[in-house]
């Protein structure tokens, strides 16, 4: 079936299903294990890091014991490796025996009792990406009904083993099977990242319709390269993807792996920026049990989390790409406020980058800038006031900007704008 046919098909399922439960108006926060367990399964010589419901009960103890279910962390999402390579004799998937005894009916209590919320995965398709038992499309029903029954809150549901057909009917007949079971359930389609991405093959209104989130393109490794790799292709492709995006429909460039080995800690803040003005989930693969302290604070920076949870829901856009490979990031937010994140491409040196806020496109006006990393405001600015600072290689800066409130311009900023810096 060729893509124009495709889309034509998707236009008259439409009619039929359609999952606005009032979930995720801002985008989802919380931790998955895949970029940084993998499908490790080696419980034997590697128990800490296996996928079992000791891992996910460690996760869901750090998210509520350290600071992370305040700032809206919530989700504790197990990804592939899960499964027993058997359904049971009802046909229904079943965990593990050995690496989740308890099962996950049991893990989902735990994970509740802590004021968290539980996230599976499943595949469309005859086999999961690792080989385990897939979700075909007479199976979706039943599927849906296991995981309403077992409490889970949010299905990833990845797309390997299946043709683009029968993944144009699964779905959005999973969207349908999640809906009947009455339990609201977050739903997050990996379905574009498996046909390319882009219109005309996606049609990212009808996927708003019934996903929540969806995956557009190759998964995040644990390199820069990665990261910068994936910046990329959604600016690119910004004209595409930019309007797909809002409350309760997200684009999901993948996790944060923030805390982990591949990034720097320019780096690392450069993907928080990133992922906050791209409206982005905030979904991090990491050992929250071992997580050095310059991790934690760029994952727990309260400004960077509520710039991405900012309520009008709007994803950011690339405005500028200079020669000398500066770019500039921008994201409308709520109270006349915005984002801006500069974003040096460069492999040299840190550079100094002079600009206004008038040749960033702001109106006329007095604005006052926070600045999200550094932790200072930059005040008294007029849009024509040049102003300049230092970008560190692969690094950014990133502001928090708004309109200066004319009583109290000489004052600092944190007695002048008690109310104005989102906190959380
Ligand atoms: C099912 O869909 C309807 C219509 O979109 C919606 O009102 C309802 O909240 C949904 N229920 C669940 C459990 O997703
Ligand atoms: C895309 O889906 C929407 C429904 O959300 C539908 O109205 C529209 O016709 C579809 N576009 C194409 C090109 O099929």
């Amino acid at each position: 079936m060729g893509p124009l046919a495709v889309t034509r098909l998707l236009g008259l399922i439409s009619l039929t299903v359609g999952l606005d439960n009032g979930l995720l108006k801002t985008p989802p926060m919380g931790w998955m294990a895949w970029e940084r367990f993998r499908c490790d399964v080696d419980c034997k010589d590697d128990p800490e890091n296996c996928i079992s419901e000791d891992l996910f009960r460690d996760a869901a103890d750090r998210l509520a014991e350290d600071g992370w279910k305040e700032l809206g962390y919530e989700y504790v999402i197990i990804d592939d490796c899960w499964m027993s390579p058997k359904r049971d004799d009802h046909g229904r998937l079943q965990p593990d025996p050995s690496r989740f005894p308890g099962g996950i009916a049991k893990l989902a209590r735990y994970i509740h009792d802590r004021g968290l919320k539980l996230g599976i995965y499943a595949d469309m398709g005859t086999h999961t990406c690792m080989g385990l038992p897939g979700t075909t499309l007479d199976k979706i029903e039943v599927d849906a009904q296991t995981f309403a029954s077992w409490g889970v809150d949010y299905l990833k549901f990845d797309g390997c083993n299946s043709n683009p057909a029968e993944q144009m009917l699964g779905y959005p007949l999973m969207s349908k099977a999640l809906n009947a079971t009455g339990r609201p359930m977050a739903y997050s389609c990996s379905w574009p990242a498996y046909i390319g991405g882009l219109p005309p093959n996606v049609n990212y209104s009808f996927l708003g319709d019934i996903c929540h989130l969806w995956r557009n393109y190759y998964d995040i490794q644990d390199s820069w390269d990665s990261v910068q790799g994936i910046i990329e292709w959604f600016s690119n492709n910004q004209d595409d993807l930019q309007p797909a995006a809002g409350p309760g429909r997200w684009n999901d460039p993948d996790m944060l792996i923030i805390g982990n080995f591949g990034l720097s800690v320019d780096q690392a803040r450069s993907q928080m920026a990133l992922w906050a003005v791209m409206a982005a989930p905030l979904i991090m693969s990491n050992d929250l049990r071992n997580l050095d302290s310059s991790a934690r604070a760029i994952l727990q920076n309260k400004v960077a989390i509520a710039i991405n949870q900012d309520s009008m829901g709007i994803q950011g856009r690339r405005l500028l790409q200079e020669k000398t490979r500066i770019e500039v990031f921008w994201r409308p937010l709520s109270r006349s406020a915005s984002a801006l994140v500069f974003l040096s491409r460069r492999t040299d040196m840190p550079y100094v980058y002079h600009t206004s806020l008038a040749k960033l496109k702001y109106d006329a006006g007095n604005y006052e800038a926070y600045n999200v990393f550094a932790g200072s405001t930059v005040t008294g600015l007029n849009a024509t006031t040049e102003f300049s600072f230092s970008i560190n290689p692969s690094g950014v800066v990133m502001w928090y900007v708004y309109p200066q409130q004319p009583s109290t311009q000489t004052e600092t900023f944190h007695e002048a704008n008690p109310g104005h810096l989102p906190v959380l």
